[in-house]
């Protein structure tokens, strides 16, 4: 069955931190693109009038999305329509219906706190703004495993699961799309894809900045719930899973499922959490929290493919500089042929990398002679760079595209939130103090333990 296509766009909480940087954008990059033909309607409880909003609209793009098109934005500006009200009043949603017009299948875009999703969802029922439309969440999908499941039940009620799109926008990057094109698409890497050839997986998402402002969203968060049982597991379900078919559609989604349905929950021995000084005086936040802003954990992967190999993640705000960076470290050859270079082998290795931001690039690391006397190596890398340029789709216009069509390849399915949550669920609440870590560094001295083994954590590139 071919889905047919949105025929509007509805997007709650549109005078939102999230609408500025990058719902507006997107919608202006697609109009640029022809491909904004049908109305979007903004819904929100700031009083504002149409021109306010198409106003800010501008600004937005101005400051977010390389400067503003002419005929693009007028082609937003057109499409762009306001409804103000309160989510909890029945009127919103009949002005709601009134402003969409003829449109029968809307696409809802939920852009406001969870705690306000099912308000939303029902008054959408209640006004017959569901049927044939399709809803758009943001992550974080609940904040636990039981409150994900709860709100599953909620979406369930009035949406079936192929209408609903989690966005996490890890999946609609060019580079995280680019790892499973890499494995795939090419045959010299499965040979080697396995705990025969594989010593361990290593992901880094260092970012040299704080919460930027976004204090009392992160005390709600925290880095577990903010990028690690979303946008770090979906990496590593990329990076483990195995081939997809290609003949259905739901082939991918099922294969990422798999491989975190194999990931036991995380143990206390193998996770340390940090706080970067500073974060209890961000406004927002409390004095005394305890919310992380740095975690490092070792997962595994309990199937036949990658049995006893561990997979490493840190991730952390206000660290030494902003990398995501993936890197898969194969074993040392089995017998030393070269003794001079022994140690110096030793420290190289092969390996391949995977940038994920905020450049995109793929290396493949080896040792090489030496030019000179004596059989000494050297450390090479044989780098694929590709670096952004402004044609390049911004993962959220690409994912809103695919939710109009109805492709929800790229979005996260019930059952692989779910197995997420799991992983993370029994260390989330245990309310362990974490440890402080300076500003600019990488992070707490303790999670070198982890890595010590292995020689430490390997630096970005
Ligand atoms: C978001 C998190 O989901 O992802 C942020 O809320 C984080 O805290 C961001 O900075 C990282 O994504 P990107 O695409 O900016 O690297």
């Amino acid at each position: 069955m071919t889905p047919e296509h949105s025929d509007a766009l509805v997007f709650f909480g549109i005078t939102g931190d999230l609408a500025y940087k990058k719902i507006f954008p997107a919608l202006h990059a697609m109009a640029g693109r022809g491909m904004l033909d049908l109305p979007v309607v903004g819904v929100a409880s700031s009083a504002m009038s149409r021109e306010a909003l198409i106003a800010r609209a501008h600004a937005s793009i101005e400051e977010y999305g390389g400067g503003v098109d002419t005929a693009a934005f007028a082609a937003l500006s057109a499409a762009l329509r306001y409804v103000q009200g309160d989510y909890r009043t029945p009127a919103t949603y009949t002005s709601l219906k009134q402003a969409l017009g003829t449109a029968e299948r809307p696409l809802h875009y939920l852009a406001i706190p969870p705690s306000l999703f099912s308000t939303v969802v029902e008054g959408l029922s209640g006004a017959g703004c569901t049927g044939p439309a399709r809803v758009v969440l943001e992550k974080p999908f609940g904040r636990d495993l039981e409150s994900a499941r709860a709100l599953n039940v909620t979406l369930h009620k009035c949406f079936d699961e192929h209408s609903i799109f989690r966005i996490d926008h890890y999946l609609g990057k060019e580079a995280v799309q680019n790892l499973l094109y890499f494995r795939f698409a090419n045959a010299f890497l499965e040979p080697i894809w396995n705990r025969q050839y594989i010593a361990n997986v290593q992901i880094t998402l260092a970012e040299s900045f704080g919460v930027e402002g976004r204090g009392k969203f992160y005390e709600e968060a925290g880095v577990l719930r903010d990028v690690v049982q979303n946008h770090l597991l979906q990496v590593v379900g990329f990076l483990a899973m195995e081939p997809p078919s290609a003949s259905y559609a739901e082939a991918i989604r099922d294969e990422q499922a798999k491989v975190l349905r194999s990931i036991p929950p995380l143990v206390r021995e193998h996770l340390v959490l940090g706080q970067f000084e500073g974060y209890r005086n961000e406004d927002g936040v409390a004095k005394d929290s305890r919310v992380p802003t740095y975690a490092a954990l070792e997962l595994r992967v309990e199937s036949w493919r990658w049995a006893g190999v561990p997979f490493y993640i840190r991730a952390g705000k206000r660290l030494a500089t902003t990398a995501t960076e993936v890197r898969v470290q194969l074993k040392s050859p089995p017998a030393v042929v070269f003794h001079e270079a022994a140690a110096a082998m030793a420290s190289m290795g092969n390996y391949v990398r995977f940038r994920l931001g905020p450049e995109v690039e793929i290396g493949l690391g080896a040792s090489a002679k030496r030019p000179g006397d004596g059989m000494v190596g050297q450390p090479i890398e044989l780098t694929l760079a590709r670096h952004h340029t402004n044609d390049e789709m911004d993962a959220y216009e690409r994912l809103l595209g695919d939710a109009m069509e109805g492709d929800a390849t790229l979005f996260a399915r019930q059952d692989a939130v779910e197995a997420a949550w799991a992983i993370v669920d029994p260390l989330l609440k245990d309310g362990v103090e974490p440890l402080r870590y300076a500003p600019g560094s990488w992070g707490p001295a303790e999670a070198e333990r982890l890595t010590s083994a292995l020689g430490g954590w390997v630096m970005p590139a």
